[in-house]
């Protein structure tokens, strides 16, 4: 099986055309960097409904404008068919990332997420096949898991579906399948379980816990642990996302493709755990961190206590050997925390 590293050295050598949906938000401008620093040519569509210029702004400084000219923009919306057919034009391989986040949000306004998640969703698919892609990527969810209590989750074994949002991202997997029987459409889905890094949105009422604790932290704001901080949950790093993407796009193993993955370290961080290492990580910079306590209220309805990912199956079929562990990828993205939210409100 080929390593990731092989992977990334036949890249730079050989260079193709991604599409990125999604491209201005929090995984999508990673995978942007990766592959322009890889030398390949990407589109990128976004509505930045919650993505940002700034994202993009970010990039393009790390990349140098040699391999931003490789970058092309399609400022669109998945839930209009013509601007995923624009997008597609041309494309060897498909990352697709646009869609609503948050299962909060998909219980607030369930016909919102449904229009990006589902209606987008197909519209990308549709235009996918219509342009020939090699490989439709497109990011799952560990949501599907649902009510099932196992643990680790294992691919195979999920459970109903607990919010609007969760629905979302099966029917994505659902829809993969059929056009892959209907069509021939060649496609592997990513479930991600609570993704971190850099120019992950640290604001409003829909944040991930990790940018939002460590703005707090840093701001030195309240901060709220939902519970007793005893739930757990398979933190990962971006660049082990970023890792399962380029092998899901380019493997040839026949075996692999039209299947999902779980993506993240098999690995369990409680949120009390979680908030220590962001103390330690940040304290040496920031005085003030040495008085800070959490607060502790009440659990948040829906959430489930444990999760955490079996991913034997993306180790052995797509060769994913996640690079980063909670603690590394902590450490990596400090920098970009210290700089870019000591001065956010
Ligand atoms: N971050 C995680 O922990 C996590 C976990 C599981 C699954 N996912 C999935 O990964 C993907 C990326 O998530 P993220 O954390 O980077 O979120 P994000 O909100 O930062 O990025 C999503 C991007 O999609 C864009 N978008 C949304 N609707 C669109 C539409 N209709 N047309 C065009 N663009 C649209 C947004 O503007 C944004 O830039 C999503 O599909 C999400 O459901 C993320």
């Amino acid at each position: 099986m080929t390593t990731y590293h092989e992977v990334q050295q036949k890249l730079k050598q050989q260079q193709s055309c991604w599409l990125i949906t999604g491209v201005a938000g929090f995984i999508g401008s990673n995978l942007l960097e990766t592959l322009l620093k890889l030398n390949q040519k990407v589109v990128g569509l976004d509505n930045f409904s919650t993505g940002y210029q700034h994202n993009l702004d970010q990039v393009r400084e790390l990349v140098g404008s040699s391999a931003w000219s490789n970058f092309t923009f399609i400022k669109g919306d998945i839930c209009n068919l013509n601007d995923c057919q624009q997008a597609c034009a041309g494309v060897d391989y498909v990352l697709h990332h646009a869609a609503l986040g948050s299962v909060p949000r998909s219980i607030e306004d369930p016909l919102l997420t449904n229009a990006s998640n589902v209606t987008g969703y197909i519209n990308m698919l549709v235009a996918a096949r219509d342009h020939q892609v090699k490989r439709f990527v497109y990011a799952a969810s560990s949501s599907t898991y649902g009510d099932h209590p196992d643990l680790p989750k294992v691919e195979s074994v999920i459970g109903k579906p607990l919010s609007p949002y969760a629905v979302t991202k099966y029917v994505n997997e659902l829809y993969a399948d059929v056009f892959q029987r209907c069509y021939g459409i060649s496609s592997i889905g990513l479930r991600y379980f609570n993704v971190f890094g850099p120019r992950q949105d640290p604001n409003g009422a829909y944040a991930a816990v990790i940018p939002q604790w460590i703005a707090a932290l840093i701001q030195n704001r309240a901060l709220y642990i939902n519970g007793d901080g005893e739930t757990t949950r398979d933190f990962c790093y971006v660049e082990n996302v970023v890792q399962a993407n380029i092998l899901a796009a380019l493997t040839t193993d026949s075996a692999a493709i039209n299947q999902v993955y779980n993506v993240a370290l098999n690995d369990s961080t409680s949120l009390n755990q979680l908030y220590q290492m962001m103390r330690a990580a940040l304290i040496d910079s920031f005085a003030h961190i040495r008085e800070h306590q959490p607060s502790f209220q009440t659990f948040r309805a829906g959430d489930i206590r444990h999760s955490q990912a079996d991913i034997s199956k993306a180790r052995e079929l797509l060769g994913y050997a996640p690079a980063y562990r909670v603690d590394q990828g902590l450490s990596k993205a400090m920098d970009w925390y210290k700089h870019d939210l000591a001065n956010r409100n």
